[in-house]
């Protein structure tokens, strides 16, 4: 005959299409036998070599081999590739015993929370938010408070000056100032803020930090109301344990004052670095608005009279969360920071 049989070629091309693994494989079997130079391809090219009586019966096998392979190969194709999805989808499948991963979560900063818990205790004692900027006039930050000329509070060794006559503010103290000129009283406000003097850091001090004001105006408010008021603020802030003490201080801009100090968390009063050997931290400065100021700013010190205080949110961090150096706050080193978290 001179040809192979189809009968072989079919048998053949079955065991092969029986043994490829995948898609690929079958695609090559396809190649070998249907391709352009397949067998069976070559086979149905070359009847016209074969005797005439011979065409006809090779040809309808051959054609008969050719529609089999193709339907086996499609078969076969379909199983292959849902197979291989199969697969994929099993590689990709959620294990779900596995840890999750967590996303990254922010975190307020403790400053931050200390300033909201500021807020928040004295919003609940019907005080209000003020604020005012951070450049401000000589006028405002020391002459309407009573701070003369040649106070030591106006040296260029403690103040930013940005002009002869504006500064970077050295206190929260000139928004009640900014406040009382706009506001007849009763004022009861909080004025949150940062606050810039040239001091050198130290575990206690920062060239810039925050303070938090505090001014209460209306008639015959007292000392006693001061001292009362921030005495419920500590125990609010540090717990009902904790020991604060005030004592009696100067402001040009308040008569009597007093500065309020809460006992050193790190020597418990003994004396250490922190504390500076006093073994207490000072946390504010306060006092009854002095006269002038009352006047200066069109209040009548005989109608009415009024308290304030400033607070430092550093110092009242570090004593909160127990830190012996506030320059933590600003060094932004995560390890730190997500403590707070
Ligand atoms: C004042 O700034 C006054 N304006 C406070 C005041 C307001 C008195 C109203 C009377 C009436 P003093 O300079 O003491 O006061 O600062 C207040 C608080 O800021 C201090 O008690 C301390 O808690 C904090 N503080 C002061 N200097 C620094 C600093 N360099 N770094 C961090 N905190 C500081
Ligand atoms: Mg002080």
């Amino acid at each position: 005959m001179g040809h192979p049989s189809v009968d072989a070629i079919t048998q053949e091309a079955r065991e092969a299409v029986a043994a490829a693994q995948s898609a690929a494989e079958l695609e090559q079997v396809r190649v070998r036998f249907l391709g352009r130079q397949g067998v069976l391809t070559q086979l149905l090219r070359s009847l016209g070599t074969l005797a005439p009586e011979e065409r006809p019966r090779v040809g309808a096998a051959a054609n008969a081999a050719k529609r089999e392979l193709e339907a086996l190969l499609d078969g076969r194709l379909d199983q292959a590739l849902e197979a291989e999805r199969g697969a994929r989808r099993a590689r990709a499948r959620l294990d779900l015993t596995l840890p999750g991963r967590r996303p990254p979560r922010g975190a307020l900063h403790p400053l931050t929370r200390v300033h909201d818990e500021i807020v928040a205790i004295f919003a609940g004692l019907g005080f209000s938010v003020a604020e005012g900027p951070e450049v401000e006039t000589d006028a405002y930050n020391f002459e309407a408070l009573n701070i003369p000329r040649d106070h030591p509070a106006r040296d260029m060794q403690d103040t930013f000056y940005l002009s002869e006559s504006t500064l970077l503010r050295t206190h929260t103290s000139p928004v009640q100032i900014r406040t009382m000129l706009v506001q007849k009283p009763p004022v009861r406000i909080i004025v949150p803020g940062k606050v810039f003097r040239r001091d050198v850091a130290d575990m206690s001090h920062s060239p810039m930090f925050h303070q938090v004001e505090g001014l209460a105006v209306d008639r015959a408010i007292t000392m006693g109301d001061l001292k009362g008021t921030l005495e419920l603020f500590a125990r609010e802030m540090f717990g009902s344990k904790s020991r604060t003490r005030f004592r009696p201080s100067f402001f040009p801009f308040t008569e009597p004052s007093a500065e309020v100090d809460v006992l050193c968390f790190v020597c418990q009063g003994a004396g250490c670095r922190l504390c500076k050997q006093g073994g207490w931290l000072e946390i504010l400065g306060s006092g009854m608005v002095h006269p002038n100021v009352l006047r200066n700013v069109g209040y009548d010190p005989e109608e009415v009279t009024g308290w304030a205080f400033g607070m430092g949110i550093e110092r009242i961090a570090i004593l909160k969360y127990g830190i012996d150096d506030l320059r933590l706050f600003f060094d932004n080193d995560l390890r730190f920071l997500r403590q707070f978290a």
